[in-house]
């Protein structure tokens, strides 16, 4: 499931990123690619623990925690801290699969990356090309936000982003363990919720919404891992 989380930022809070990560100290990509996806990467990164990757990371995380849309398609149980890239004069990063296993940074525990995400930061008329084309059961997916907006998809899905032929494209990207490992599993309890959801406030609807979120929380408590 490729789901598209708006207005993750506020405009004031893309510029502030903004203004921050444009005068940053980037360094290579490569820094945290596997050996196979380093033959293919070719952008610009925040090195991680870089003083404006923990600001805005920490920005971008809160932000998540307090989005509805966000929390019941992702179930997060652990958050990478957010990194930074940037594409510019042709970089792209060609098909690859993101590593499953993370060291959490300065921490004695690992994640499971059960989610990628993209969060967007630079305008979709700032730049040409830079699409993120994600491959799944359905077919070939080309996203291309507006800034401040994510795209949350399954970390086993085949990926790549196009050259960026104008333009800068500046992202934040980063994984999460959700408290639901499978995507089957997720997609199902994100549907019955959206469904629960818009049976607030019938009131003819009350009864069988009070059963459905008991099948919904029975269901979390069968798959959930916390
Ligand atoms: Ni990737």
């Amino acid at each position: 499931m490729l789901i598209h989380i708006p207005d993750v930022l506020s405009a004031d809070q893309v510029a502030h990123a903004r203004r921050l990560l444009d005068t940053a100290d980037w360094v290579d990509g490569r820094v945290t690619a596997g050996p196979q996806s380093a033959r293919v990467k070719d952008n610009a990164q925040l090195p991680e623990g870089h003083p404006a990757a923990r600001e805005l990371g920490d920005t971008i995380v809160s932000a998540l925690q307090r989005h509805p849309l966000f929390i019941s398609a992702a179930l997060p149980l652990h958050v990478f801290p957010p990194l930074f890239n940037r594409y510019a004069g042709g970089q792209s990063f060609g098909h690859h699969i993101d590593n499953a296993i993370r060291q959490m940074p300065g921490m004695p525990h690992r994640i499971r990356t059960d989610l990628s995400c993209t969060l967007f930061l630079s305008g979709r008329d700032e730049y040409d090309g830079g699409e993120l084309m994600v491959e799944d059961t359905y077919g070939l997916h080309s996203v291309k936000l507006p800034a401040g907006h994510l795209v949350l998809y399954p970390a086993t899905s085949l990926h790549h982003v196009r050259p960026v032929t104008r333009g800068v494209r500046v992202c934040s990207f980063f994984w999460l363990q959700s408290m639901v490992r499978s995507d089957a599993d997720r997609t199902l309890l994100f549907d019955l919720d959206a469904a629960i959801r818009h049976l607030h406030g019938v009131e003819a609807a009350e009864a069988p919404a009070v059963q459905l979120t008991g099948v919904y929380h029975n269901l979390l408590r069968r798959w959930a891992e916390v």
